[in-house]
């Protein structure tokens, strides 16, 4: 089974902040693969824009190099003829978001007719003046579109003037907010396996499912992004938008198609039916050195950081599918090992035909984001053998690459797929203004509770699964987190 590749319209791509990490590392890479894989042709045009002066030969000695090395660590070698092909695509424009310089070069090279997108790949602070910028210059017509990376705000009132600045140039249609989780092949998965199948569904409630958990563990720690992080934290960075954006796929009622805002609108709902976080529901951690590796305080360069770099919590929704049934989220750096998923944690049966000594066993479907994805449904069964009637539970393990063949298991990157939905003009997998602006509107309550009440983040150790209080988030419920385990 090959996948099929239909190819997009012909289109121009502007990615400003051209020469930044994010486009060496994910966009340039992204659409070199795209273009390999047949689904771009080649008369498309993409222009790198930032400030820094080179011409566009050094661009395209720019791009060769983030594709060798983007292909390298994926273990492949990048084939010379396509990249030749594909750098021929390349341009690049010097400009200045906040003055004039450049612009005109870049309007006399657009072609109108064309679907064109503008990629944000800039700090959040040149959103707005970009968004002008392609207005004064004619570049704002109902053909273009644009992409804009996170972090959409800081909180609920920086979110909302984003949002006024985008929408005074650009309808809702045309602004693509990227949550590149929502691009992860299993994410997109679990709507497929909750929709396409009869067997979850039914069972997809407080009346059956006991709890919920949503773990995204990281092993590396803050690296060189310090001076963003130590001013986001895990709340901000990872929760009010990945984290928020699994739960919402979880806990949604189904839509009734699988259009853009019919799935947006449902997402909307569960952000909207979460409870308010007390003090008791919210756990922050922030990592210390271990084994010659630098704790938080060392790599953010500021010792009196009181900024999170995990967080775990209990929210709970209130509404008639899922009130009485927790979800457990948990995200943080530095932790055991780089490992992702989702388990819904199933309600013991009730009633026990075999007796106190078989012990207590539950179903668990557990979505595997990363690595290694893939699902896996816990089910109870009779030991083998002889010697009564015991019970012990057993993996029906659906790993991709084992079930698909390594070929159909070759994922395209999250930005790959994207990149591919803003020219075909789909917002299914972006977030809408709307959603960004409640989860905010969840989240820094939670952020003011804790600030307010002056509490500094609990430490833990590097390698560890967080701070212990994270452990006893669930205990003193009666339950236990999954071990992080890749
Ligand atoms: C980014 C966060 O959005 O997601 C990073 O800013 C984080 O802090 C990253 O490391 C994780 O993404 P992934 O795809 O590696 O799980």
């Amino acid at each position: 089974m090959v996948s099929r590749v239909i190819p997009v319209d012909p289109f121009d791509l502007v990615i400003f902040g051209g020469t930044g990490d994010l486009a060496r590392r994910k966009i340039l890479p992204a659409l070199y693969r795209r273009f390999c894989a047949g689904q771009i042709e080649a008369d498309v045009q993409i222009t790198g824009a930032a400030r820094r002066e080179m011409d566009a030969d050094g661009y395209r000695a720019f791009v060769a190099e983030a594709i060798a090395s983007a292909e390298m660590a994926e273990g492949r070698r990048p084939d010379t003829a396509s990249q030749a092909e594909f750098l021929k695509m390349l341009d690049y424009v010097t400009i200045d978001a906040l003055g004039e310089a450049g612009w005109d070069r870049l309007s006399a090279g657009t072609r109108n007719e064309r679907i064109r997108a503008y990629y944000f790949s800039v700090a959040p602070r040149f959103f707005g003046p970009l968004a002008e910028r392609l207005h004064l210059y004619g570049l704002a017509d109902a053909s273009a579109r644009i992409v804009v990376e996170k972090p959409f705000g800081r909180d609920l009132a920086s979110a909302r003037d984003l949002n006024r600045v985008l929408a005074g140039y650009f309808n809702e249609c045309q602004i693509y907010r990227i949550d590149h989780y929502l691009g992860k092949e299993t994410v997109q998965n679990l709507m497929a396996i909750r929709f396409g199948n009869m067997l979850f569904e039914p069972l997809w409630n407080s009346q059956y499912v006991d709890h919920i958990q949503i773990t995204v563990a990281e092993e590396h720690g803050v690296g060189g992004r310090g001076d963003y992080y130590d001013r986001a934290g895990a709340m901000r960075d990872m929760m009010q938008n990945h984290l928020m954006q699994l739960l919402c796929l979880i806990a949604m009622e189904p839509p009734a198609k699988f259009d853009p805002d019919a799935v947006r609108d449902e997402k909307l709902k569960v952000i909207r039916a979460l409870d308010p976080l007390g003090a008791g529901d919210v756990v922050r951690g922030q990592y210390r050195a271990a084994e010659g590796r630098p704790g938080y305080h060392e790599e953010v360069e500021n010792p009196d950081s009181t900024t999170e770099s995990f967080v775990a919590l209990k929210a709970r929704i209130s509404n008639w599918r899922w009130a009485g049934t927790p979800f457990y989220l948990r995200t943080g750096k530095r932790l055991r090992e780089r490992a992702s998923e989702i388990a819904v944690v199933f309600k013991d049966a009730p009633h026990s035909i075999f007796g106190d000594d078989a012990g207590r066993h539950r179903n668990i479907l557990t979505i595997k984001l990363q690595p290694n994805e893939g699902i896996e449904l816990g089910v109870t069964i009779k030991e083998p053998g002889p010697g009564g009637m015991r019970l012990i539970d057993v993996p029906l393990d659906m790993t991709f690459a084992e079930a698909l063949g390594p070929q159909d298991a070759d994922f395209p990157d999250a930005y790959e797929r994207l990149i591919m939905d803003v020219i075909r003009g789909n917002q299914t997998l972006f977030m809408r203004g709307d959603e960004v602006e409640a989860a905010w509107a969840w989240t820094d309550a939670a952020i003011r509770g804790w600030e307010e009440r002056g509490e500094p983040p609990l430490t833990y150790e590097t390698g560890s699964s967080g701070p212990q209080e994270a452990l006893t988030l669930m205990l003193r419920d009666g339950r236990r987190w999954r071990e992080i385990k890749a």
